[in-house]
C-alpha cells in the first residue's frame, strides 16, 4: 500500500494532506524521515512515527478509555465535553465510536471502535455481552433488593421485567451488578424499582474485560488480540470479585 494511503486510512487526513505530512519530513519509518508518500508499504504490523510519536498500522481500532465523570459520550455534547477530546485526532478522524453510552456520570469501561461489526456484537442484547458495575446506592443493601433485582424488576415502557445476570454484595451500600442489555438509565433505573437509589455507578467490565487498575481515569490504551479474546470470555469471575 502507498504510503499516503496508508496513512489516510489511519486518520490522519485526506490524501492531499498525507501527502503534505510526508513532503514536509514529519513522517519517519524505521527512525527514519521518509519523504516520499508513494513509497510502498507492507500494512501488516507497520510502524511508523509522526512529529515523533509512535504508530502501528491497525486495520481497525479497538480501544478502551476509562471514563472521568462529567464528560458526555456523544459527539455534539449539551453540558460537559466530549470523550471524543480525550482521544488523539487521528482516532476521530478515522471513526472511533463509543460502543454503547455511559451517563455523564458514570465513570469506567467505555469500549470505543471504528469496526461496524464490533460495535454491533458488543451493543446488540441478543448477543447477551454483560456489562458489570460497581454501583454505591444510598440506602444499605437488604436481601430482598438483590432477589428482586436477580429475579427481574418491572421498568416503566419496558414489555417485561428486566433480570441482572448476577450481583454481589460488597459492603453495606456497594453492590456489583451485571446486565446484558445496554438501555438508558438500565442500572439506575433497575436499582430505583428494587427500591433503592443510585449514587454512583463505576463499569468495571464488559464480559471477561475488566478495567486494569493502572488505566488512569481519563486515559486511552488500545485493546489487543489477548484483550480482544477476554472480552469473549464470560464474566462471571468479574462479579464475584475474582478479578
Ligand atoms: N446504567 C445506567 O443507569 N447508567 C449508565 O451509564 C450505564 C448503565
Amino acid at each position: 500500500m502507498e504510503l499516503e494511503r496508508l496513512l489516510r486510512s489511519q486518520g490522519f487526513g485526506s490524501r492531499p494532506e498525507c501527502r503534505a505530512l510526508v513532503y514536509s519530513g514529519r513522517v519517519a519509518v524505521g527512525g527514519v524521515v521518509c519523504d516520499d508518500p508513494f513509497k510502498e508499504v507492507d500494512p501488516e504490523g507497520f510502524e511508523f512515527s509522526i512529529d515523533g510519536e509512535p504508530w502501528r498500522f491497525r486495520k481497525f481500532a479497538y480501544l478502551v478509555l476509562n471514563k472521568p465523570p462529567d464528560f458526555e459520550c456523544s459527539q455534539k455534547p449539551k453540558h460537559h465535553p466530549s470523550i471524543y477530546t480525550l482521544l488523539p485526532r487521528p482516532l476521530v478522524t478515522r471513526g472511533v465510536q463509543a460502543v454503547g453510552r455511559l451517563d455523564e456520570d458514570t465513570t469506567g469501561l467505555l469500549l470505543l471502535s471504528d469496526d461496524g461489526q464490533f460495535i454491533h456484537t458488543y451493543t446488540s442484547p441478543k448477543k447477551k455481552v454483560a456489562k458489570v458495575y460497581d454501583v454505591s446506592v444510598k440506602h444499605p443493601l437488604d436481601a430482598e433488593q438483590v432477589a428482586s433485582l436477580l429475579a427481574g424488576v418491572q421498568l416503566n415502557d419496558e414489555p417485561a421485567p428486566i433480570a441482572a445476570t448476577a450481583c454481589a454484595v460488597r459492603a453495606e451500600r456497594l453492590l456489583r451488578m451485571s446486565v446484558t442489555e445496554g438501555k438508558y438509565h438500565l442500572v439506575k433505573r433497575m436499582v430505583a424499582a428494587a427500591g433503592n437509589r443510585v449514587e454512583g455507578l463505576n463499569r468495571v467490565a464488559v464480559g471477561g474485560l475488566s478495567l486494569a487498575d493502572d488505566l488512569p481515569l481519563g486515559e486511552w490504551r488500545w485493546l489487543e488480540a489477548a484483550d480482544l479474546e477476554r472480552l469473549r470470555e464470560p464474566a462471571a469471575a468479574v462479579v464475584d470479585g475474582l478479578r
